[in-house]
């Protein structure tokens, strides 16, 4: 599996049990693309957070790109030009990669993907690091896919915590703490802070322009 999918895609079996029961009523008609993304949106909304009209008709592919997944999704060790550029290549602009990493207010990430940061950065809290490094040993092996929560305050919550652990230097993944870190995307990070309703309006923006890139429709494969 492509290097940042290898055991990090999980939960794939509800999408699974949603898909076997679509078919049983509607067969042959809705793409498991189309599901993955409604599930994505009912999920925001189920854990509080803004609901918004997903664009269906995706068709799904029959291939999947080793080398696509590889290249394309942004590793965690990247910095602020890395993590812009990897976005803008899919036609997304900063500020909607700072919106849209706002959903780290939800959901888990392994070991392998923050022990560098806990160990070794020092744009960290010490208290967060020790906390992240018990359950996360500095050493690679068995320890590499220990969960924690993205969110350390509310993980199945979806509001601006994530934000607000940023300012206090508590963000989990090297590349979270890059976008509050002395660079240009402090301030949208600040105003996310103080203003829920501006995250909420500019991570459903986002949502809409991701899910608009280059899907595949009608009979293209
Ligand atoms: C800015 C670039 C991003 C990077 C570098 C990044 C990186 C990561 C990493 C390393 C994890 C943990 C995966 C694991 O350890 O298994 C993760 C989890 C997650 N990411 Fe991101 N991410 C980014 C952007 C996004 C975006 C744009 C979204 C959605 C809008 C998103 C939603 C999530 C969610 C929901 C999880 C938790 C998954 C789970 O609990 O199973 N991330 N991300
Ligand atoms: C996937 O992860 C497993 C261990 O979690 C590892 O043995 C394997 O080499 C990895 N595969 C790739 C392609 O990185
Ligand atoms: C960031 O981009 C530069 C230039 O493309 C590349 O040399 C470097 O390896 C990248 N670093 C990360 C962590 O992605
Ligand atoms: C921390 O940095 C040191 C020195 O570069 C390195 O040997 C060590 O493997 C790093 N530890 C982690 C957990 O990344
Ligand atoms: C918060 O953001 C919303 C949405 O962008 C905006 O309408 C509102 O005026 C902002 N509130 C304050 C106090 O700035």
């Amino acid at each position: 599996m492509a290097k940042p999918n290898n055991a990090s895609v999980r939960g794939f079996e509800v999408i699974d049990a949603i898909k076997s029961a679509v078919e049983k009523v509607c067969p042959g008609v809705v793409s498991c693309a189309d599901i993955l993304a409604i599930a994505a949106r009912d999920s925001v909304v189920i854990l509080g957070g803004p609901s918004w009209d997903v664009k269906v008709g995706r068709r799904d592919s029959t291939t999947a790109s080793f080398s696509g997944a590889n290249n394309n999704i942004p590793p965690p060790p990247s910095g602020l030009a890395n993590l812009t550029s990897l976005f803008a290549a899919q036609g997304l602009s900063q500020k909607d990669m700072v919106a849209l990493s706002g959903a780290h207010t939800i959901g888990l990430a392994r070991c392998t993907n923050f022990r560098a940061h806990v160990y070794n950065d020092t744009n960290i809290d010490g208290a967060f690091a020790r906390t992240r490094q018990s359950g996360c040993p500095p050493t690679s092996g068995s320890s590499d896919n220990n969960l924690a929560s993205l969110d350390l305050q509310t993980p199945t919550v979806f509001e601006n915590n994530y934000y607000k652990n940023l300012v206090c230097k508590k963000g989990l993944v090297h590349s979270d703490q890059e976008l509050f870190n002395g660079g240009s995307t402090d301030a949208q990070v600040q105003s996310y802070v103080s203003n829920q309703s501006a995250f909420f309006a500019d991570f459903l923006t986002g949502m809409i322009k991701m899910g608009d890139a280059t899907p595949l429709t009608g009979s293209n494969r």
